[in-house]
């Protein structure tokens, strides 16, 4: 079934998954038993959909889609795979009409899809008011075979994958010497001054690095966004309520661990997680849930209820072979991929450095990185806001 995607201007800031559209094609096809079809989706800015716009339908400026079916004159029938047309979308008008409507670029995209295929099978809603209802209705048929999610798709970045700095080591330094320094919450302060777009702290029941205080004070200074690490426990969250950071982290917690060991097991854990999620629900603080990158913990999140999943990248940053490297990081491509589809919003973090994070910030479902021991380790030579910036920069070059 060939699907051909491609792109006539660099669109690097918009986050969508190519192969999910080519899968929306693939699924098109299939449902008119026209796998033997070919159909070709050209994605573009406003400067090249508007060229065509105007040489073609002799309209001003751009719009979102334009359909160009092959016509039966055409001696596509004697090709070895006929064709079925092309599909021209304007990404930069999808992702405002996204914006406008709060949905995903890639669920706008999707739409855009569907609509230009149905004119390539010859519907058409501009010739009659009838033929515009029906065709409406084909849309949303289709749509809601396509897409088979129980959420609402939240709205999402269509920007360049976030940094959010994990700030629980200088606490972790001060606690050593059981003194005021250093403190992270003027950590945070250099952190959000050099770019970083989030500051994370964990609050552990154990309190071994981050402080009550510390999380007060961040709630007031922090300008980007305060993520609160915790587990689920009574009284963490009745801080977490109290504090209202812009969103929580529920991640698993054992005392003996060095830090965050593994993800939670949402289904061994259901209860517990998803009376946590009402409850910040209705404080109106959004739940990201840490978890390995696994399809049946992904399915679990959607369940319960949480708008984020953060994936673990640990395996695929300690994997001591490339082999190894190579299948964990497929694991997060997909999980991350799969998440998105399902409707959730996808950080990732752990173990992240400055040679392993580019290869992760390129995935286009993935919004924010959680980054904390690499950027503090380099912070000892090069100064906090030089560790921060570089690896910004890693990001912004992926
Ligand atoms: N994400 C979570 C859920 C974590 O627990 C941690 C470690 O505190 C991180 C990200 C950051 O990991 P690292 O310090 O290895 O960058």
């Amino acid at each position: 079934m060939p699907v051909q995607l491609s792109y006539n201007s660099p669109l690097a800031e918009y986050k969508f998954s190519n192969s999910t559209l080519r899968g929306t094609v693939c699924q098109l096809l299939a449902k008119y038993n026209l796998e033997d079809h070919a159909v070709s989706v050209v994605l573009m800015d406003d400067a090249g959909i508007t060229g065509f716009n105007e040489q073609y339908r002799h309209r001003q400026g751009a719009t979102n889609v334009l359909s160009f079916p092959f016509s039966e004159a055409e001696e596509s029938n004697q090709l070895p795979v006929q064709e079925l047309g092309d599909i021209l979308i304007s990404v930069e008008t999808a992702a405002r009409e996204a914006e406008k409507e709060r949905k995903t670029i890639q669920t706008r995209l999707i739409e855009l899809i569907i609509h230009g295929f149905l004119h390539l099978l010859g519907h058409d809603h501009e010739r009659s008011e009838a033929e515009a209802w029906e065709m409406w209705d084909l849309e949303k048929q289709l749509f809601k075979k396509i897409i088979k999610i129980k959420t609402i798709t939240p709205p999402r970045s269509t920007t360049m994958t976030h940094l959010a700095i994990n700030v629980d080591h200088v606490a972790t330094i001060r606690e050593a010497r059981g003194t005021l320094e250093p403190d992270p919450v003027f950590a945070a302060g250099v952190c959000e001054l050099a770019g970083a777009s989030g500051i994370v702290v964990h609050l552990r029941e154990d309190r071994r690095h981050i402080q009550d205080r510390d999380v007060k004070l961040l709630r007031e200074t922090v300008k980007t966004k305060l993520n609160l690490e915790m587990a689920t426990s009574k009284e963490i969250i009745k801080i977490a309520l109290k504090l209202k950071p812009d969103m929580v982290t529920l991640v698993p917690e054992k005392r003996q661990e060095l830090t965050t060991e593994g993800g939670l097991d949402i289904i061994s854990n259901e209860k517990k997680i998803r009376k946590t999620i009402k409850k910040m629900a209705a404080a109106g603080i959004p739940v990201s849930l840490f978890i390995d990158p696994d399809a049946e913990q992904i399915e679990a999140a959607v369940d319960v209820g949480a708008t984020f999943v953060e994936l673990h990248t640990g395996r695929y940053c300690d994997a001591p072979v490339e082999k190894e490297r190579d299948r964990e990081f497929l694991l997060i491509e997909r999980s991350a991929e799969l998440a998105y589809d399902s409707g959730l919003r996808v950080n990732a973090g752990h173990g992240l450095d400055y040679f392993n994070t580019a290869r992760v910030a390129r995935l286009e479902t993935i919004e924010e990185l959680s980054i904390g021991h690499a950027v503090m380790a380099r912070a000892i030579f090069v100064g906090l806001d030089q560790a921060v910036r570089e690896m910004m920069d890693v990001i912004l070059t992926a």
